[in-house]
């Protein structure tokens, strides 16, 4: 059989070509300078070595070569066997069904969060984030937002730094034909970050993906099953929900990716908004998806 294409999650960023008969993956990467492609390339190659150290709840590649072709970085790993991606599942397949490969993701990555440095600083990566997407995408952002996001960037204290995968969407957590077994990939990202990073990532990117699929009812359950592994300062998770809703303000919510922008930018000005109340008067990760439920839920989804 020949090896197939993946197709890339996002725009002509890596090719990953398939060799399932083989058991093969090969990553090339194929975005920014030749520096960052050796960055990424050695973030992920690390990852992969050294995350199966600190958990074992959840699968991820083993590395069998890397090396640099024709001046590009290439990563080769083990092909880990699924059914889907925790994406298709959570939009294709009733309420629940993926909740417990879910939250053995979740408990997973908090695993490898709570390896912390035992160093505490200033989140330099969340803080450049907000303060850079608040200006790129001030013109989408609702009365006000853009000067919060800003004065939330100048007052981010001091937080615990752990080691977070970077981009834990449910894009990259692939499920296997066993109840809640699941694999995490694509670890290009992996870096030392605050430590509430990655869940709010999965929150984050979940409940757009059910919000632009008319599933946003569904979210509740999810926040509900994250809510143990938020970390041990509300206020960094939500600032950190702030970052990932911010970054979604993108190219790819204009181009209708995530269905009608009309319907997809109200609601990540409310997720945007609803943070940061949260940052300053945190509420548990439940109730706070309920009141987003009841806000943008209830039109889109009852029509
Ligand atoms: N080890 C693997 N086993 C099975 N499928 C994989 C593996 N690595 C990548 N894939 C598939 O290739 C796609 C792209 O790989 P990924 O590492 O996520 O790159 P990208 O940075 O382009 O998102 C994934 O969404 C998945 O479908
Ligand atoms: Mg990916």
């Amino acid at each position: 059989m020949n090896p197939v294409l993946a197709p890339s999650t996002h725009h002509a960023y890596n090719d990953v070509e398939i060799d399932p008969a083989r058991g093969i993956v090969r990553k090339r990467y194929a975005q920014g300078s030749p520096v960052e492609r050796r960055r990424r390339m050695l973030a992920e190659r690390t990852a992969l070595e050294e995350v199966p150290m600190y958990s074992s709840i959840c699968a991820v590649p083993h590395v069998l070569d890397s090396r640099i072709e024709n001046d590009n970085p290439v990563l080769v790993s083990s092909y880990v066997p699924h059914t889907e991606t925790l994406a298709e599942a959570l939009t294709e397949r009733p309420a629940g069904t993926s909740s417990s490969a879910l939250v053995n993701s979740a408990r997973f990555i908090h695993a490898v969060n709570k390896r912390t440095n035992s160093r505490y600083a200033v989140p330099a990566d969340l803080q450049q984030k907000l303060r850079d997407y608040s200006s790129k995408f001030e013109g989408s952002l609702e009365e006000g937002l853009y000067g919060r996001v800003q004065a939330l960037a100048d007052g981010l204290s001091r937080t615990p730094i752990a080691k977070t995968h970077g981009d834990l969407k449910p894009l990259n957590i692939l499920l296997g034909d066993k109840d809640g077994s699941a694999a995490v990939i694509d670890w290009e990202h992996y870096n030392d970050r605050s430590e509430s990073y990655d869940i709010a990532t999965l929150y984050g990117n979940t409940s757009l993906l059910l919000h632009a699929n008319g599933k946003l009812h569904e979210a509740v359950g999810i926040a509900s099953a994250l809510e143990p592994y938020m970390g041990a300062s509300a206020e960094m998770f939500y600032a950190n929900l702030a970052g990932r809703t911010l970054v979604e303000f993108s190219p790819a919510v204009g181009r209708g990716e995530y269905g009608d922008p009309a319907r997809v930018v109200p609601y990540l000005n409310g997720m945007l908004h609803a943070s940061l109340d949260a940052v300053e008067r945190p509420v548990p990760l439940s109730r706070f998806s309920a009141t987003l439920v009841d806000r943008y839920a209830g039109l889109a989804e009852r029509r």
